[in-house]
């Protein structure tokens, strides 16, 4: 009996996959179809896939033609699996070709003429491609650019910025920059904010009014009762409001989070969180301030969310000390957060006016959690012991800082309409941090230095 193998995502199944395993069948007499993991997906960079493995399962074993399915799970399996089910054929199509030679030392490899004009990539890409319009004057704008390249379903309407002189070439060659937030919003299904904090309100809210789905910069807005209005207006209008965090959205960071609700360091007592960038701007200059952010709008939303992952918002107490550059501005250069929980304690440090160690420590009651510098781009953590013996490492690969996978996010939970499948951020830790934002911005209970 000849055996052959082939694999494949086999998203949103279509007569190209089933040319290919109907092929790959007559090889042989029997046909084995890996389909490919969504995590060993993700860590070879195609992060669009639509359907579940489940459902892709579903779909190849409802053409026929495949004997049996197995998972692909890891790099190098195709080796393991040959020798496992003792194959004599792999084959692939032709897109493919000389990427497995190096099974030949295993198997025949045989690789098979690829159907001409069709791909998942364009059938996702025709199921819905969402006109997104970019605010703000910074230069994350520009990586946002650059990262909806990667992510399929979207394409760039424009972008609306006071101020060109942040944008890259690639942007400015868009032809599409405007001054006039309302143009944008003519032209797009949603937007990504990233302008000023202080405009975040008004613009969310505008883009809500028109029908616009929103992705904005924590905070998403300066005071808690806004947010709220915001969260209950996008809900009324059936439409996506999202904060962006974008390492809520790295693989390690979310990894961590499941791995230490497992209980694995014990019970969670203490966690710190550092995140400081010297700015070089920092300076007393008026055009600056409108555009700079302080360091607590910069840095805190991103230091809170493990806190607030980790022990929620019901925090008892808090302690917020700050050394301010400009008072009337409220720009601060240093601020440090202390929080009481019932049984468990929290500080963050944020600044742009000084520097320090990067780094995230969840400290529980058998071990810790560390998170090496810069922590919010993180793709690595060390689970660590009494016994160092006991040590894990963990690394997941994060392309594009996260705002990648931030956005295939977004477009999943605006394609299924429901803000829920975005199990990375959720409503309460936005209002949470947009309190924490008012009571800073309006002096309430801060201490100076
Ligand atoms: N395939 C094919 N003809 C096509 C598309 C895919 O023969 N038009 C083959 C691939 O060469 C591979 C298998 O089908 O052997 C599974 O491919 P997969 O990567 O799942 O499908 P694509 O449509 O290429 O997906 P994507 O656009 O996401 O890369």
């Amino acid at each position: 009996m000849t055996k052959v193998i082939t694999y494949g995502t086999y998203d949103l199944l279509h007569y190209g996959h089933v040319r290919l395993l109907e092929r790959a069948k007559a090889l042989g007499d029997y046909l084995i179809v890996g389909v490919t993991a969504e995590d060993f997906d993700r860590s070879r960079g195609k992060i669009n896939v639509s359907q579940s493995l489940m459902e892709r399962i579903e779909a190849v074993r409802a053409t026929g033609i495949a004997d049996e399915i197995i998972v692909e799970e890891y790099e190098g399996q195709k080796i393991d699996d040959i020798r496992r089910y003792d194959v004599d054929i792999f084959t692939v199509g032709s897109d493919w070709v000389g990427k497995f030679d190096y099974l030949n030392e295993y198997c025949k490899v045989v690789y098979l003429d690829r159907t001409e004009g069709i791909s998942s990539t364009q059938q996702r890409n025709e199921k819905c491609a969402i006109k997104l319009g970019l605010v703000g004057e910074s230069n994350v704008v520009n990586k946002f650019a650059r990262e909806a390249e990667y992510v399929n379903g979207i394409e760039l309407s424009g972008v609306c910025a006071q101020d060109d002189k942040f944008l890259s070439e690639q942007v400015k060659n868009l032809d599409r920059v405007t001054q006039d937030y309302k143009e944008l919003l003519e032209k797009t299904d949603a937007v990504y904010i990233i302008s000023h904090p202080s405009k975040h309100y008004e613009q969310i809210k505008l883009a809500l009014e028109n029908g616009k789905h929103v992705l904005c910069e924590s905070p998403v807005a300066l005071e808690k009762q806004q947010c709220r209005e915001l969260y209950a207006l996008a809900k009324e209008k059936k439409l996506i409001l999202c904060d962006a965090l974008k390492t809520a959205y790295s693989m390690a960071y979310f990894r961590l989070l499941l791995q230490a609700k497992t209980g694995c360091i014990g019970k969670i007592i203490c966690v710190e969180a550092t995140c400081t960038s010297l700015s070089e701007k920092i300076e007393e200059n008026e055009q600056e301030f409108d555009f700079s952010w302080n360091s607590f709008c910069s840095w805190a939303p991103t230091a809170m969310l493990p806190v607030f992952h980790l022990l929620g918002t019901n925090y008892k107490k808090r302690n917020i000390v700050t050394k301010l550059l400009n008072e009337e501005k409220h720009y601060d250069l240093f601020t440090k957060i202390d929080f009481v929980y019932d049984d468990a304690v929290a500080s963050i440090k944020v600044g742009k006016g000084v520097k320090s160690e990067g780094e995230l420590i969840i400290s529980g009651t058998k071990g810790y959690i560390y998170v090496p510098a810069p922590w919010w781009k993180t793709d690595y953590y060390e689970i660590r012991y009494e016994n160092a013996e006991n040590n894990t490492r963990h690394f997941y690969q994060l392309d594009g800082e996260g705002i990648r996978y931030e956005l295939v996010t977004f477009v999943k939970a605006i394609e299924s309409g429901n803000i829920k499948s975005n199990m990375y951020m959720d409503e309460e830790i936005s209002l949470a941090i947009s309190k924490l934002v008012e009571e800073f911005e309006n002096d309430i209970d801060i201490t100076k230095i």
